[in-house]
């Protein structure tokens, strides 16, 4: 016979089609795990359920009772997570004794569940009971500082499936800093090990890995640690090929190899190739698919056509969102949290301007305007609103210091000499002669040769891009807040003070 659940877990799972698993019961509940990705918030594939039933109320006192269940929180670690609790009795008494332990905890009581359970939109119900309680700006999916992956993972749709379509192609990801490449993989890891035999799957982040030893080392360790020990017996020449071949014999399939920041290896290996070429005999042999990212664009000009990635790997150019990309990321968390936007078009119109389109900078947007109404209490967003990213400052200096720290004094004059001259010049673009002609109104002069690679280290850092002769900054959110925020000519000073020449 099935184990007992509650009533609301029971519709959700058999009429409305959500996964629910059983989970390992704690001091004493039962525990649950209910799949909310759909609702693209920050409720993930398993999120958790507590169940309080009446039988656990009887002569517990309300404070108790939250001691109680924070300690599950503490038990299961479930501190970054939002939890539902479905409390048989009435919740209300136990609100006051919400702590920082208890504070992701969505409190769902004995009527609230009925109404959710005889409710014409059951989903949309338990909704509104959960965002009553936590923070919108934390109940969001908008995440600024890690990869994303399933509920909180938006667009991609064509790139997803260009490379799940097709498994004997091996694919390259192209794309400049927090484009999204880790994202796609990691997404593309998940829908992978959900339909395959997850075991065929390996996710390698490449970017500590510097030599074939190591490498080699970090895929047997994933894949069949117990032959760790053979790694000293044998010359990896050998015993590396034949490895991967036995193990997709093992599982009657290639392995799908995710390679992340390959860029410190490719460097490392250049002019030897060693790896890259076993690499590619395994693809050859139908042992392996390959599925690499990280690649900076001078890298592949640089490199791909003498290696062995000439014709290994179908190049996946990852850009900004599309403008329906980015009205999916803006719109619909915004909608799932009751969040109106008064005059849409002109609110997502103007987003994706100042950002140019790109995810992480779209989420930070959505993410202030999130903690402003959470502050507020509103529930609106208007055209006004915007003007509040540009006060942030956590904001800024997220802009600023990405732009500082990828940037030598070289690539930084330019930027301020082309600043300098007019505030209109971060929309209205320039050309080479232009740069030339301010840099030396500014009493620099630089080589041709010198602009054009600080354009290149420019560009590869996502500050401009070129279309045809004339270079545009990426974001005007970002010119505009270096404006904002430094006196352009004293920054222009320090740089020539300091030197513009790299040694
Ligand atoms: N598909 C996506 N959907 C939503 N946000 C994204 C997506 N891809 C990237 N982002 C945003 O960009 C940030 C950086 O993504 P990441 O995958 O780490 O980029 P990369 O590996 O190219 O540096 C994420 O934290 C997120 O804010
Ligand atoms: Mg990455």
């Amino acid at each position: 016979m099935q184990k007992e659940w509650p009533r609301l877990l029971r519709l959700f799972h058999d009429e409305l089609g959500y996964t629910v698993r059983e989970g390992n019961p704690t001091l004493g509940y039962e525990l649950f795990y209910v799949d909310l990705s759909s609702w693209k918030l920050r409720l993930s594939n398993r999120t958790p359920v507590i169940w309080v039933k009446t039988k656990d109320l009887d002569g517990v006192t309300s404070q108790h009772l939250m001691q109680s269940l924070g300690d599950v929180v503490r038990e299961r670690n479930l501190q970054r997570q939002i939890t539902l609790v479905l409390l048989d009795g009435n919740s209300t008494p136990l609100f006051k004794y919400k702590t920082s332990l208890s504070f992701n905890l969505a409190l769902v009581g004995g009527e609230e569940q009925k109404r959710v359970v005889h409710s014409r939109r059951p989903s949309g119900e338990l909704l509104d009971i959960i965002s009553a309680q936590i923070p919108i700006s934390y109940l969001s999916p908008y995440e600024t500082r890690a990869p994303v992956t399933g509920s909180r993972f938006f667009g991609r749709e064509y790139e997803l499936s260009r490379i799940l379509a097709n498994p004997d192609t091996n694919h390259v990801i192209l794309g400049i800093r927090r484009i999204g490449k880790t994202s796609l993989l990691r997404e593309l890891e998940r829908i992978l090990k959900e339909r395959e035999d997850p075991s065929r799957v390996v996710y390698l982040e490449c970017s500590d890995l510097l030599s074939t030893d190591d490498y080699i080392r970090e895929v047997v360790r994933k894949l069949n640690p117990r032959e760790l020990p053979r790694l000293h017996m044998q010359k990896y020449v050998f015993f590396f090929p034949n490895f991967l071949e036995r193990m997709s014999q093992i599982n009657k399939a290639k392995t799908i190899f995710l390679l992340d920041e390959v860029d410190n290896l490719v460097i490392m290996q250049r002019g030897d190739w060693e790896l890259f070429r076993m690499l590619r005999a395994s693809s050859n042999k139908g042992a392996c698919q390959y599925i690499i990212a990280g690649f900076r664009e001078a890298m592949r000009e640089q490199y791909m056509l003498d290696s062995p990635f000439y014709n290994f790997a179908q190049e996946v150019r990852l850009n900004e969102f599309s403008r329906q990309q980015a009205r999916q990321l803006i719109v619909t968390p915004m909608e799932n949290l009751r969040v109106h936007i008064r005059n849409e078009d002109e609110v997502i119109g103007r987003i994706y301007e100042e950002t140019a389109g790109h995810p992480n900078l779209i989420q930070y947007y959505c993410m202030i305007l999130l903690r402003h109404l959470d502050q507020t209490g509103e529930r609106e967003i208007t055209p006004k609103s915007l003007f509040d990213v540009y006060a942030d400052e956590g904001f800024t200096s997220h802009l600023l210091t990405s732009f500082m720290q990828n940037t030598e004094n070289r690539e930084k004059a330019l930027v301020y000499a082309i600043l300098m001259t007019a505030e209109e010049a971060g929309t209205k673009g320039f050309t080479l002669e232009e740069i030339d002609a301010v840099l030396r109104k500014g009493g620099i002069t630089m080589q041709q040769n010198a602009i054009d690679e600080a354009c290149n280290v420019l560009t590869l850092a996502g500050v401009i891009h070129r279309k045809g002769k004339i270079y545009y900054f990426t974001s005007p959110v970002f010119t505009k807040v270096l404006h904002q925020t430094y006196d352009l000519n004293y920054l222009f000073r320090k740089v020539k003070e300091e030197g513009y020449d790299r040694g």
